[in-house]
């Protein structure tokens, strides 16, 4: 384990918010946090993945455990299927692109999502009709209380739409170490039904896709509509699409005759936040240092030299606008960090 005083976060968070931390430890194994947990009793640490998905409001004086385990292993496999076991430290895209190139199906809808294997759990990443939970046989975690080892199968990870037990009841409580996946071998289930997924195939002509084909159409998608990190801060989409019931999608559907929606359940759908968003007049809106991507409402952006309270500010406005008019109340995906 090695611990630094002064540790500027600006490279470890994708909204590159110019901010510090003043106990930064960076974790190469299950051990090395065991012994970090029995020296520092500080229940309040903050657990650093990729950074992807975090807007540090402040300078930040809690211990920060930046997550580094490594190692991509096979476990077993059949003819069939095979069970792979990824370091929490791996960067996820990397794992997609390591499956692309050994034929191993499963991941690859999930292509360019920004971030670590360790944070993917947490809240069930999911794109283009693909959700983690497809493919996640079980993790290791250690309590943060206890310093004991603990396995989830996929079962008991609780997994629903952006969100698992490490975000509910045992938010906070976990550190991931470790997740176990279960990919095919042969027959792919290869997904396209997600609507600008299909269509994008189908304007390349490819009737009969195969793993890497939706890869690079996902990849063709998410590259025309969301920032680079690495050249516009961002992370990703920063609200929930909220789900409703058949009631009130009804009463907004009598004031908003467009509205678009996702069936989920019987009595429930799913909203775009982005068209709410965009419906409140803030799709491509500057507010001073921050504001929203032009091509999609969801993304709020750092324009260079916003700070972490200022992107805060600023998604709480678009918030508070869209609680007026549709009476939603949007829900943060990201997790805003404050000290
Ligand atoms: N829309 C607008 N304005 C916009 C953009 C979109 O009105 O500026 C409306 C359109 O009606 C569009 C609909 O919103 O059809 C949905 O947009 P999109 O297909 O881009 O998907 P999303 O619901 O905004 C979700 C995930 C994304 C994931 C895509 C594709 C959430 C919160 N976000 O976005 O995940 O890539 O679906 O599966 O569920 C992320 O989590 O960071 C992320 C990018």
């Amino acid at each position: 384990m090695k611990t630094k005083n002064k540790t500027s976060l600006k490279d470890l968070n994708s909204f590159r918010v110019d901010c510090f931390s003043s106990n930064f430890n960076i974790i190469n194994s299950e051990k090395e946090i065991i012994d970090f947990l029995v020296s520092n009793k500080e229940p309040d640490s903050i657990i650093l993945g990729g950074g992807t998905n975090t807007l540090f409001k402040n300078d930040i004086d809690k211990p920060i455990l930046k997550i580094q385990i490594k190692g991509i292993e096979v476990i077993n496999e059949n003819n069939n299927s095979i069970l792979i076991s990824v370091g929490a430290g791996e960067v996820w895209d990397d794992l997609v692109n390591w499956c692309l190139t050994n034929n191993y199906g499963g991941l690859e809808n999930l292509s360019l999502i920004p971030g670590n294997v360790g944070s993917a759990p947490i809240q069930n990443i999911g794109a283009y009709g693909v959700e983690l939970k497809d493919v996640f046989e079980s993790c290791r975690a250690i309590s943060i209380e206890t310093g004991s080892l603990r396995i989830f199968k996929n079962i008991q990870c609780n997994f629903s739409y952006r969100s698992s037990i490490f975000k509910e009841e045992l938010k906070n409580k976990y550190i991931i170490t470790n997740v176990i996946f279960k990919l095919s071998k042969n027959n792919h289930v290869i997904d396209y039904s997600y609507e600008p997924l299909k269509n994008d195939l189908k304007n390349n002509n490819i009737l009969n896709p195969t793993i890497n084909d939706i890869s690079k159409s996902v990849i063709n998608i998410r590259s025309s509509k969301l920032p680079d990190p690495k050249l516009i801060g961002n992370c990703g989409s920063f609200f929930k699409n909220p789900v409703v019931d058949n009631i009130k999608y009804k009463k907004l559907k009598k004031k908003e005759d467009n509205i678009p929606y996702y069936k989920m359940s019987k009595n429930k759908v799913k909203i775009p936040a982005a068209w709410l968003i965009e419906s409140c007049g803030f799709k491509g809106l500057r507010d001073g240092n921050t504001g929203t991507y032009d091509k999609h409402a969801l993304i709020i952006v750092n324009h260079g030299k916003a700070s972490g309270l200022e992107i805060f500010n600023f998604s709480q406005k678009i918030k508070n606008k869209v609680l007026k008019k549709f009476n939603i109340l949007l829900e943060e995906e990201v997790n805003i960090i404050d000290n």
